[in-house]
Order: structure tokens, then sequence, then C-alpha cells
């Protein structure tokens, strides 16, 4: 197994106005997030929007800069790459988003898009490149009359299979994908999740698969990273984390996602009030303010992460809560 991605306390800031005369304020976005990740295996970033997973999906891709922390692709740093490596970097990482359409060019037939990364970054003939197009779009369900289509003749399902296409067209070590099925019908979401495997399984791929919803993740994810306002918060192997999960705001996510079968047994846990102002992050852990087991320490005091069983979990008083 050898690992094609490797985050090390990652940061990235922003500077926001707050308006005339007054002074900037700064975003801690993404706040010491660290991970690795295998060859053939997916690591599924989860919390509630605005905690920081489109901005670590950018970094992790090079279309922004960390403000601090290293990133290893296959083993290359990516902080102080000249710019033959980073473009040789960007092509090893690529990105599947929400919206298909911000991948696709409407102007352009859906197979000379395919085509076009291979045309930039391969010596392959006109010839080739389209018989590698044909056997990747047949891969995505695809078919061949499809070649010449433009993106808006496809329905939504379709269009993030062909941005899936597109992504794998270069065999990359990693995929970004930030939300890949939330906008589509639930019926066509299992389908599309389901060739995102396919695909992983026969070029081992390593996927970064992010979602604001535990249960969509739940049957692709190896291991999973909890992050809440910037920081992880719980990161582990997914059967335990959905067996027993460990941080009162992961126990608050999963059962505040409707599971299919309910579990009589466990009471649901309300996740309440609204998530903090990243400009005014709260005191000590940042989920104080929402959790039931909160106590002066925790008001006072920033827990770190710690090592318990195979997870890492950030708070004070997991012991007790957990059981
Ligand atoms: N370019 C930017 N400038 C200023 N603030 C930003 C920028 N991008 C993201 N943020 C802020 O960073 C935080 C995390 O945003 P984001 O990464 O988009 O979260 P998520 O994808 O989990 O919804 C939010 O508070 C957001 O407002
Ligand atoms: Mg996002």
């Amino acid at each position: 197994m050898s690992c094609v991605l490797e985050a090390q306390d990652l940061t990235r800031h922003y500077n926001v106005s707050r308006g005339l005369f007054k002074p900037t304020a700064l975003v801690r976005a993404l706040n010491g997030v660290s991970f690795s990740l295998q060859a053939g295996k997916t690591l599924a970033v989860v919390g509630e929007s605005g905690c920081g997973k489109s901005t670590l999906a950018r970094a992790l891709t090079l279309i922004e800069e960390p403000s601090s922390g290293s990133l290893q692709i296959a083993g290359r740093e990516v902080a102080g790459a000249s710019n033959d490596l980073r473009k040789q970097l960007r092509r090893d990482v690529q990105m599947v988003f929400q919206n298909p359409y911000a991948s696709l060019n409407p102007r352009q037939k859906i197979g000379d898009q395919l085509a076009e990364p291979l045309l930039i970054n391969t010596g392959l003939d006109r010839g080739e490149r389209r018989e590698r197009v044909q056997a990747m779009m047949q891969q995505v369900g695809l078919r061949p009359e499809h070649y010449q289509r433009y993106p808006h003749m496809f329905s939504g399902g379709q269009r993030q299979r062909i941005a899936l296409a597109r992504a794998m067209m270069l065999q990359p070590k990693v995929l970004v994908a930030d939300e890949p099925t939330s906008a589509l019908d639930v019926s066509i979401q299992a389908q599309v999740l389901n060739l995102f495997m396919d695909l992983q399984e026969q070029f081992a791929t390593g996927y970064v698969f992010i979602s604001h919803n535990l249960a969509v993740v739940r049957h692709v994810a190896d291991d999973v990273l909890v992050m809440y306002l910037g920081r992880p918060v719980e990161m582990g192997p997914a059967a335990a984390l959905y067996d027993r999960p460990l941080h009162p705001y992961t126990r608050a996510l999963l059962s505040a996602t409707p599971a299919i079968h309910p579990d009589p047994d466990k009471p649901r846990v309300k996740i309440s009030g609204e998530l903090p102002n990243p400009l005014d992050p709260p005191s000590g852990c940042a989920f104080h303010k929402r959790c039931p087991h909160a106590d002066e320490r925790c008001r006072g005091e920033r827990p770190e992460l710690r090592l318990i069983d195979t997870r890492q979990v950030a708070c004070h008083h997991v012991e007790r809560i957990a059981g």
C-alpha cells in the first residue's frame, strides 16, 4: 500500500473586510488538519456547511496555497515545489465538484472535453485519444453517440458521470470530490456513488470524499474525518466510527441523519443551536455552546486530538460520555 496524500497541520486563513474604517478580520477556515490517505482508499470528510470542507478541497487540489502546514502528494512536498513539479502534482490530484457544470465547457462536445487532458498531457495521436475516451465513456455508462453531444443535452446524473470521467482520464493518484452527489436526485445518488467505487477499484485511486451528510458516505468511506469550525474533532476507521461515535458532535450528526433502519434502543441526540460565527469562535472547545456535556473545562480549554482505541478524538469527556 502506498501513501498518495499526506497532510500535516494544514491551515488556510482568510482576511475578510468587516466594512469601511474597520480592521479586517481573520477567518480560520482550515485550522490544523492532518491525515494520510493510501492508494485505493477513501477518506470521507464530513461536517456542517461552513466547517471548512471546500477550503480543504482547494488546498488539496493546489487551487489555493495553504497558509501553513505540509502537503505531500505521493511523497512529494507541494510547498516550495518548482513550476514543473507543481504541474505534475496538479495532474496527480483531480477534482469533482458538486455542480458538474463548473467543470464542463457548455460549448464543447463531450468527447472533445474528455480528450483534452490527453491532448495536453500525453503524446497520444488523435485516433488513440478517441479510443481512450470511448473506453472511459463506456466505463461511466455513456453510449458512443454521446461523444458528439454538448453538456446541456445530459441529465444531472449523466453530467456528473462525465465530470468523473474527465477527472479520471489521466488516472490521477488522488480524486477529491466535493459533495459530488448532493445536487442529484436521491434515486440517482446511489448509482453515481457506485460508479465512483467501480472506478476506484479499477484504478486504485485514493479518494477524498466530501459530504455534509454522514449517511451518504457510509458505504464508500474507509476512514472518516469529522470537522467542526475548521478543526478535526474525530477521525478514524469508518466501521468503528459509525458503530460507536465518540465525539458528541459526531453522535449528534449521526443521529440527525435519518437511518434506513433506525435503532429503537439508540436515543436520538438532538443537535441544537447554530454554527458559531467563524469570525468570533467560542473559547475552549468550539462545540461547547451546543454540547449537552459541556462544563467549565470545555468553556476554558481547547481539547487536543487524543488517540482512543483506533480513533483520534478532541473532547475532554469522551470516557465519561461514550462509556
Ligand atoms: N475566499 C474566502 N474568503 C473569505 N472567507 C472564506 C473564503 N472561503 C471560505 N471562507 C469562509 O471559510 C469558512 C469555511 O468555508 P468552506 O470551506 O466553504 O466550508 P464548507 O465547504 O464546509 O461549507 C466559512 O466561514 C467561509 O465563510
Ligand atoms: Mg463546501
